[in-house]
């Protein structure tokens, strides 16, 4: 069986990316509703929608865990899955998000302060918040949605002026607020790394999403050997969208390699 990775669009192929750097071996479909994004302004009904049609195809696609890799998805759809759609439909089968394993590691990392960007859902969710909160409640967090830095990476802006600009305003407030952590809450962020990591300086730990996400996989699939043992071991990777464009294709080969090659479905 294989495992999926979905995305509201494209950014989670730079998760998938780091995932496949450390776990070759599994067979990953990807898919990326790009047809349908930016999720990040939507409503929450419309995200679970959207969220449980790609979850139910990919499992139909014979998938044994999926992972949501985007992190408005995460914050808006995963819970309700994980509790109510799931035990109906496939009690035996797994679906994670992003946003336990970041919080996981903002928890161990951080001294007081640790802030979050994301999307307007993300950041309006306070999914990050409440799992802060549960993990250590004497943590303050402080959140900033951030909606342009998406539509600046996908136009392959992240080292133009404009874009510093924008990051300087941005994390303005977190920068007074000296927090000691950052999560970058969204797919496409990690493309600013760098950049986000200059303006706030040597005070803040910026975290890498990709990694943090992998680790964390690496460990699920060893304490859950009933998992792993169905999973195939044999290295084969499918690339499914609901749109297919010469933009897309460059945003594909940018973020995951030239040698990319989608295949366009329907949901
Ligand atoms: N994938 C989304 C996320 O991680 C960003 C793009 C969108 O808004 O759909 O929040």
């Amino acid at each position: 069986m294989k495992i999926g990775i979905f995305d509201s669009g494209l950014g989670g192929l730079i998760i998938l990316r780091d995932i496949i750097k450390k776990l070759p071996q599994y067979y990953y479909i990807y898919l990326g509703d790009n047809a349908r994004t930016p999720y990040g302004n939507r409503s929450q009904d419309v995200i679970y929608k959207f969220t449980e049609q790609a979850v139910d195809f990919l499992f139909k696609q014979d998938c044994q865990l999926i992972i949501i890799a985007c992190n408005t998805a995460s914050s808006e759809a995963l819970r309700k899955i994980q509790q109510e759609w799931l035990p109906k439909n496939y009690p035996d089968r797994r679906v994670l998000g992003v946003i336990r394993p970041v919080v996981e590691e903002a928890a161990k990392v951080a001294k007081k302060r640790i802030g979050v960007i994301g999307t307007k859902g993300t950041i309006g969710s306070e999914a990050y918040v409440k799992e802060i909160n549960k993990l250590n409640p004497s943590l303050e967090i402080i959140q900033k949605a951030t909606p342009l830095l998406v539509s600046l990476v996908e136009e392959g802006w992240q080292k133009s002026d404009a874009t510093k600009k924008i990051l300087r305003t941005y994390l303005r407030p977190l920068k007074l607020s000296k927090i000691d952590t950052l999560i970058l809450g969204c797919t496409h962020y990690p493309i600013l790394y760098k950049e986000i990591q200059g303006i706030m300086g040597r005070r803040a730990k910026v975290l890498n999403s990709g990694e943090i996400v992998t680790n964390s996989l690496m460990d699920y699939l060893v304490r859950h050997p009933e998992i792993e043992s169905k999973l195939d071991k044999n290295s084969k990777y499918e690339f499914l969208v609901t749109d297919i464009s010469e933009h897309y294709q460059k945003l594909g080969g940018d973020w995951f390699g030239p040698d990319i090659k989608f295949q366009k479905i329907n949901l």
